[in-house]
């Protein structure tokens, strides 16, 4: 290791607060050494250099990637300056995930919704030079307030009021890596009256106006390079309002291709009590997913021809009795038997006369299930005949290209039904699998979800 890296090692270890004998066996030299560094750069001889705010820690404890597509952290994170103040604001072990799997020491990271900077505090903490944008000064502020810690960084942060649509003082493909994390039309509102504010916006104007930053992402991205998004769902009179998926086409059609579509679950949201008994009462699901989008800029094809694992659903059923009603968006299979759980919640929630339509179409069945295939006409075809104010639940999933794209099938189906006079959609739900911590050295995350999209026949 050359001195001047060591140097810089040593001092964070310090800063980290690893003992002397610690960083002594770490880099096998003596006490005398370690002194000498740290002179070097305090000017004084000290043994504790944390002078400046205290903080508890600057890493997260046993951190490992995450390879699997589903996302699910226990606690939201609190090392260096992270807290849960800033509404909205999003774990921190998102942007260090993304920032470690889609950037490289020295990268320049984008995050033109900086809120109060969480993102700005990875990149310091992981060595990435950072721009951060936001329309709110105060977010601004709080964002430097939370980068005001003591932590050797030799990159550069510049942090700036401005509007995430207009991104024209970046030169075009001069960005390493776009990790941000959009308002959600106006579930949450950020500011009180600023009319730049996109969460002041309904879903419709958002949209349009979500599209106008997606061309500016595309634009000042580099080529091959990755920019990741969380977005989530809306729920209007019982239905869902697919928010996520439209926010998604925009990004398509502003050119980008999906690498990864992660769910990132909420554990925020109640099961029981109030919201549980309403949620059986009323038969609907609380939300408790979000999307985490990893797109890509390339020319490389997301043609669904070509698919790099065909995997088979096994249908088997479980014993109705011991399977818990879900109450959220998430539903969870212990083993292999997510299709068990999918087929008899949705008994239980909807009806047990129900076909798969696959195999049997029963007219008057008042819970049709349809596993995705390649024949969506003829699936349109046959729907319209079903039953008024019947179920119609789709099986589908992300399939892993050979070239390491994803093609969604839920957003291509619900593209297709979008404006379909007979059929509404009423929820997304994720089936996945508990404890499935699959270990995976390869580029792509293991993809360990599928969707059910559940329509209403309205006519
Ligand atoms: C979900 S929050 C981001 C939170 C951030 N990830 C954090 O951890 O603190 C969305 C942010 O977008 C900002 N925002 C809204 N409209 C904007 C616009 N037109 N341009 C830039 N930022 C905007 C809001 O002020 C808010 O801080």
């Amino acid at each position: 290791m050359n001195r001047v890296l060591l140097e810089k090692n040593v001092l964070n270890d310090k800063i980290n607060g690893l003992s002397d004998k610690e960083i002594g066996e770490k880099y096998s030299i003596n006490l005398k050494k370690i002194e000498q560094i740290i002179t070097k750069e305090k000017g004084v001889n000290v043994s504790n250099i944390n002078t400046s705010k205290k903080l508890r820690k600057l890493a997260p404890k046993d951190f490992s990637l995450e390879s699997n597509t589903v996302w699910s952290f226990k606690s939201r994170g609190n090392w260096a300056t992270h807290n849960g103040n800033y509404r909205g604001n999003w774990s921190p072990y998102i942007p260090r995930n993304i920032i470690l799997r889609y950037s490289q020491e020295n990268d320049l990271v984008l995050d033109y919704f900086c809120g109060s900077g969480t993102t700005a505090v990875e990149c310091k903490l992981l060595n990435r030079n950072f721009i951060g944008i936001d329309i709110n000064e105060k977010a601004i502020e709080l964002a430097k307030d939370n980068l005001n810690f003591e932590y050797l960084f030799g990159g550069s942060v510049e942090l700036k009021v401005a509007d995430a649509r207009n991104l024209s003082f970046l030169k075009d493909c001069s960005i390493d890596l776009i990790c941000s994390h959009p308002p959600y039309s106006n579930i949450i509102n950020y500011t009180y009256d600023n009319e730049l504010d996109l969460s002041h916006l309904d879903t419709e104007n958002f949209l349009n106006e979500i599209k106008k930053v997606a061309e500016e992402s595309f634009r000042v991205l580099k080529d091959e390079k990755y920019c990741a998004i969380l977005i989530g769902d809306m729920r209007k009179n019982k239905n869902v309002v697919p928010l996520g998926f439209w926010t998604i086409e925009k990004y398509l059609q502003a050119g980008f291709k999906i690498k990864e579509m992660i769910i990132k679950r909420q554990h925020n949201c109640k099961t029981t009590g109030f919201w549980y008994n309403n949620s059986i009462k009323y038969n609907f699901l609380l939300l408790a997913h979000e999307y985490l989008v990893v797109f890509q800029k390339t020319n490389k094809n997301d043609y669904f021809d070509e698919i790099a694992d065909e995997q088979d659903f096994t249908i088997s059923f479980a014993d109705a009795d011991d399977i818990y009603l879900e109450t959220t968006t998430v539903w969870i299979a212990n083993t292999l038997d997510y299709f068990d759980i999918a087929i008899n919640n949705l008994a239980q929630r909807y009806s047990v006369n129900f076909c798969i339509i696959n195999s049997v179409f029963n007219k008057s069945a008042d819970l049709i299930i349809y596993l995705f295939d390649s024949k969506i006409d003829e699936f349109i075809y046959k729907i319209q005949s079903a039953k008024r104010n019947s179920i119609v639940a789709i099986l589908c999933e992300d399939k892993r290209l050979i070239n390491g794209l994803v093609h969604s099938e839920p957003l291509f189906i619900e593209k297709k039904l979008r404006d379909n006079e007979f059929l509404k959609i009423k929820e997304i739900v994720i089936l996945t699998l508990e404890n499935n911590n699959q270990i995976n050295s390869s580029e792509n995350l293991n993809i360990n979800h599928k969707y059910l999209l559940i329509y209403q026949k309205v006519k």
